[in-house]
């Protein structure tokens, strides 16, 4: 080749090269916009949800103590089912949620990395220990009474296999806390 004919090679390349670094870059600014965007407006985010607790103590006292777990209607009338991911059970075994309304799942671990996700739901999250995992849901094209199955799906030793609670999706009517606030599965 000449030296024209090698310039002229060279410029193709660079012309090409300058091409795709263009479209490359155009569309991972799109999907970072995109990323934005559904974190403002759509309240999507990563479920770690950047907040944090001691896992050697959250099952002693406050949020996570033994009777604040499972399904409580709070104060203010919104639904939060607190979880604890232990290895290898959740704690409650069976969680109470209503269908047709907006449903707060706050889960913590007090050992090692869990997952979960409810069958036939958006709900999919990790559990990581020192921070509260949190999921807002609505259990709405669940059919009333259907139970639904919530299996560990990170991988957490060796009985991880056995890892799994119920959740029962109840209608309105029959969704009722006990005196204590809770809301219990009705197959226990
Ligand atoms: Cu817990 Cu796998």
């Amino acid at each position: 080749m000449t030296d024209q004919a090698h310039e002229a090679h060279h410029k193709r390349v660079l012309a090409t090269e300058l091409l795709w670094a263009f479209g490359v870059g155009v569309f991972v600014a799109a999907m970072l916009s995109v990323v934005v965007f559904t974190a403002l407006t759509r309240d999507i985010n990563p479920p770690s949800n950047v907040e944090r607790i001691d896992p050697k103590t959250l099952h002693l006292s406050g949020e996570f103590a033994e009777h604040n777990l499972g399904t409580t209607i709070e104060a203010d009338g919104r639904v939060t089912a607190r979880i604890i991911a232990t290895q290898f059970m959740f704690v409650p075994r069976c969680i109470a949620v209503p269908s047709g309304r907006p449903v707060t799942l706050r889960i913590a671990t007090p050992d090692v990395i869990h997952g979960l996700l409810i069958t036939g739901t958006n709900v999919n999250t990790m559990v990581v220990p020192g921070f509260v995992a949190q999921v807002h849901t609505e259990f709405n094209r669940v059919k009333h009474g259907e139970t639904l199955l919530m299996p560990c799906h990170e991988y957490c030793g060796l009985g991880h296999s056995e890892m799994w609670a119920n959740v029962e999706v109840m209608p309105d009517d029959s969704f009722k806390p006990g005196p204590d606030g809770k809301v219990l599965c009705a197959q226990r």
